[in-house]
């Protein structure tokens, strides 16, 4: 920890190979934290870990369109670089800030695209069917561009950290991916960059999320039916004033596979809109 330390940023894949380069001269192991900016305590215990395991952090910003659907919310995405490098700032845990343009990491004439099967069908899929594509190309040019040791990703998200983990090992890229656990507000809800569209109200609402996730993984270790536990959860979301729920869903905690019964370690996944609003949430059965 070494408190208010200058960040410098990187912004193309020359200069952040440069600074990579040097600092891996000298024998250093370096992380990769990947995020979309508006930077929040979540994120920041993805940069403490990193500095746990790694002598340089880079932590790269950027808003990927390719993984933003034209009727989501790319545009109003909040932005604001200047605070996410003073958060960084005073935590003194990253060395470096990575915020590529839109232009430099999609160029005229980009024309790749990852797609990707396995732990990124159904769930997320099945509402956001271009979204692991796009989280997956980005990932890969990131992984690319900063070559780390190691890079971290947040539970909160966990289809998208098994989406990477996969992408990994069937890209053979020479690094390890290591998961976090999710950073929660007192009532439960996940600390989320999309939790300042809420209300007052909303907000209230969106703790219900947590809590039903809680309930559906009881229900199920104590012996309902996934199918009727997974019922019950949509309904108790529905009930805490939830306007439309995406999937509440029981699986391989490994494979993301529908589960008949649990057997091995499980995973309960949901996603539910309040208004405009769409939360994600999940944890271990
Ligand atoms: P973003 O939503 O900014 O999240 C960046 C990382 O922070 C992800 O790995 C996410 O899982 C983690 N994270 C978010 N909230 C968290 C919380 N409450 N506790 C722990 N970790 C949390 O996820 C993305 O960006 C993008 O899809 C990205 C991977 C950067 C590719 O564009």
């Amino acid at each position: 920890m070494n408190p208010s330390k200058r960040i410098e940023t990187a912004s193309d894949a020359v200069e952040l190979r440069l600074r990579v380069r040097l600092w891996r001269n000298k024998g250093a192991r370096i992380a990769l934290v990947p995020t979309m900016g508006a930077l929040h305590e979540g994120h920041m215990a993805l940069v403490r870990e990193a500095r746990a395991r790694a002598e340089k952090v880079v932590v790269s910003i950027f808003v990927n369109p390719a993984q933003f659907a034209p009727h989501e919310d790319f545009a109003r995405y909040p932005r604001d670089i200047a605070k996410d490098r003073s958060s960084l700032e005073a935590r003194g845990d990253a060395d470096l800030i990575y915020a590529p343009a839109t232009a430099a990491m999609y160029p005229q004439g980009f024309a790749t695209h990852l797609s990707i099967d396995g732990p990124a069908a159904g769930l997320e899929s099945d509402f956001r069917p271009h979204f692991f594509g796009g989280v997956a190309t980005v990932v890969a040019k990131l992984l690319l561009q900063c070559a780390p040791d190691i890079a971290m990703f947040g539970e909160k998200d966990y289809q998208q950290l098994l989406v990477v983990k996969r992408l990994v090992k069937d890209l053979d890229l020479p690094l390890t991916i290591i998961g976090v656990p999710t950073l929660r507000k007192p009532d439960g809800l996940a600390l989320s960059s999309r939790n300042a569209y809420l209300t007052a109200e909303q907000r209230q609402v969106a703790a219900h999320l947590n809590r039903a996730l809680r309930s559906v993984a009881d229900a199920a270790k104590s012996g309902v039916a996934i199918p009727q536990a997974e019922a019950e959860g949509g309904a108790a979301l529905l009930q805490a004033g939830f306007d439309r729920v995406d999937y509440v869903a029981i699986r391989d905690a490994e494979t993301l596979a529908p589960l008949r019964v649990l057997s091995g370690p499980a995973r309960v996944l949901a996603a539910a809109r309040i208004g405009g609003v769409r939360l994600i949430d999940n944890m271990s059965v």
